[in-house]
């Protein structure tokens, strides 16, 4: 019997219409567009309206990778979204998604919170469905409205997120598709980067709770850890740096990118960023990046493509896949 692969049919992506820019930013807080440019990269952030919900963002992207992957809605028969900022406590938002999608197959869908991480983590889920065939169809959404959890009085957080959602269409195949997802987590550091409190901390104050980051240690942590991740995954499959075609890595920073880029020895025209018009959009980053290599062209089939993300936990992780 063939192997069955997970393989990407269709991506989609949305950001809001409102547009933030840095030097908007000076306006609120004590920064300037030229310290955020040159510390982060970042140049805009796209903001949520008022009335739109982390799955009304995740609406649009799934509608757009269903699309491009040839398919109805109701061909869909897994939802996973990766989200930090949920709709509600519950249902989950990959329910409230599928009901905005109209799928009334009774597929199974459910939520993954691994911060930024959270799409590749849920990817390595989707990917166990389809290949152990309790899935043919999978949507993975990233959808974030970050801007509901920040904390627009510290310059030292307000200046790098923005909200977006990007969903893939992950299909059975005997094509090659994912080859491997390597996924990891350290508790021990989760006080560098958090939102303390919760509906489940009865001394927390709900309504106001805020992205806290020790951004300097974060840096730090997440360049090593992401070059040491993309070893792992090559060494899995005897590869070789050069037979990277693609790095879509997640866009928390410029800096962060660029050290990745270098460690890996990839040219910097191999790598996808979005992070300039984009900011970090945490689990939406990896799913928007792909969706915008593949969109413009940039990224074609049977390619090789390294994902990898970094964020809050703190987790990390990679997917090694073809096009
Ligand atoms: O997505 C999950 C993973 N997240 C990340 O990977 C984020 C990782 N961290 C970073 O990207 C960077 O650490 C930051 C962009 C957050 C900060 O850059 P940095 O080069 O590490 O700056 P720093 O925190 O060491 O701060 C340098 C100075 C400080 O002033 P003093 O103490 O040297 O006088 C800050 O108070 O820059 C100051 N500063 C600012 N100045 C103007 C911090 N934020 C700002 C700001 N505008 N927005």
């Amino acid at each position: 019997m063939a192997k069955i692969y997970s393989k990407i049919t269709g991506t989609g992506g949305y950001l809001p219409t409102k547009k933030l820019s840095n030097y908007d930013l000076e306006k609120i807080v004590e920064t300037s567009h030229q310290w955020i440019v040159d510390r982060t990269g970042i140049r805009n952030r796209h903001i949520a309206e008022d009335n739109q919900s982390t799955s009304d963002l995740g609406l649009y992207a799934s509608e757009e990778a269903i699309k491009n992957a040839g398919l109805k809605n109701n061909d869909i028969d897994l939802i996973i979204v990766a989200t930090t900022t949920p709709d509600q406590v519950f249902p989950s938002t990959a329910c409230l998604l599928q009901q905005k999608l109209k799928i009334n197959n009774n597929c199974p869908a459910f939520d993954v919170q691994a911060v930024c991480s959270g799409f590749v983590y849920a990817l390595s889920v989707a990917d166990s469905f389809i290949k152990t065939k309790s899935a043919k169809n999978a949507l993975v959404v990233g959808a974030e409205t970050l801007s509901r959890i920040v904390n627009w009085h510290d310059r030292t957080t307000c200046v790098l997120f923005g909200d977006g959602a990007g969903a893939v269409v992950l299909s059975a195949s005997e094509k090659p598709g994912i080859l491997s997802t390597h996924l990891h987590a350290n508790g021990s550091y989760a006080e560098l980067l958090q939102v303390q409190g919760g509906i489940g901390n009865k001394d927390s104050d709900n309504n106001h709770q805020f992205i806290e980051m020790k951004g300097n240690e974060v840096f730090k942590m997440a360049v090593n850890t992401l070059g040491k991740i993309a070893d792992e995954t090559l060494k899995k499959h005897n590869m070789q740096k050069e037979d990277i075609d693609w790095l879509v890595p997640h866009q928390a920073n410029l800096r962060i990118i660029n050290a990745t880029a270098k460690k890996l020895r990839l040219d910097p025209e191999k790598v996808i960023i979005t992070v300039q018009e984009q900011g970090n959009t945490s689990s939406a980053s990896v799913p928007l990046a792909l969706h915008t290599g593949v969109s413009d062209g940039r990224i074609k089939e049977g390619e090789t493509i390294l994902l990898e993300a970094f964020g809050g936990g703190f987790t990390w992780g990679s997917a090694l896949l073809k096009l």
